[in-house]
């Protein structure tokens, strides 16, 4: 049964199969001068060259297992995630506004796998090159109706804006805007959400604010500066 699968998973792995040739021109003759021992002499040989073909194959798809494993094993240990908010558990309270441009420093870390995320100072360090999702939302309060609304952020890598996202208004006396997308960074990039002036971000308990990015999976051009 194992011989059976392994012949099955061979051929469509390798898409090269085990051959059966035609007898050769001497082997024929050989045949004619001892014909009591040519058909076991025959089934012996390609009994021999059907062992050498299968260990030879084998060996190949056991080298491929042992780079598979290990490529996997450096993935598993290598993976790359964090999901984080602008504060810690607390009253609800606002960041900003500013008359310069500031990092978003979020405080609340739900989770930060391979630490590339440092919670001191709101940078994202990436730690391996690869292709990235990124997401972020930003919420505001103004406080009471008809005053100033100004929910908005830029998404940085190495200072500078790859996208922004934005609402500001008189209307609402709260908004959130948000913003997904897929990058490719690479190893050493550092990725910061700033606050433009004038905005500012509120929040509470709740987590209205928030910033999150994983590793989505590292291109072939990328596995040597990984
Ligand atoms: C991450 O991947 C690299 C390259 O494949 C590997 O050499 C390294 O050991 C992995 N990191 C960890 C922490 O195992
Ligand atoms: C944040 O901290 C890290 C680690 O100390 C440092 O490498 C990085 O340059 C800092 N980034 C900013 C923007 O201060
Ligand atoms: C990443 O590195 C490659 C090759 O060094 C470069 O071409 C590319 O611009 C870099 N990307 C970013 C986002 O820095």
């Amino acid at each position: 049964m194992r011989a059976l699968i392994l012949l099955c998973l061979l051929h469509s792995a390798l898409g090269v199969r085990y051959s059966w040739h035609p007898e050769t021109k001497e082997q024929r003759n050989e045949c004619l001068e001892d014909q009591g021992s040519c058909g076991c002499c025959k089934t012996l040989r390609e009994i021999e060259r059907m062992g050498t073909y299968f260990n030879t194959r084998l060996t190949e798809l056991e080298e491929e297992y042992e780079q598979t494993k290990q490529t996997f094993t450096d993935t598993k240990a290598n993976r790359t995630a964090f999901s984080v908010a602008l504060f810690e558990d607390g009253p609800f309270k606002c960041y900003g506004p500013f008359a310069n441009e500031q990092p978003v420093i979020f405080k609340k870390v739900f989770l930060n796998l391979g630490n590339g995320y440092n919670p001191n100072n709101g940078t994202f360090i990436v730690p391996h090159s690869g292709v990235y999702s990124l997401a972020f939302t930003v919420y505001s309060d103004a406080g009471s109706p008809n005053s100033k609304l100004a929910a908005c952020a830029k998404l940085l890598v190495n200072g500078e804006i790859i996208v922004g996202s934005t609402d500001i208004n008189k209307h609402d006396q709260e908004d959130s805007s948000s913003n997904v997308l897929v990058l490719h960074l690479n190893r050493s990039d550092q990725v910061t959400l700033s606050l433009s002036p004038g905005c500012f971000l509120c929040d509470d308990g709740y987590h209205y604010n928030t910033f999150s990015a994983f590793l989505l999976y590292v291109p072939d051009c990328d596995r040597e500066m990984y």
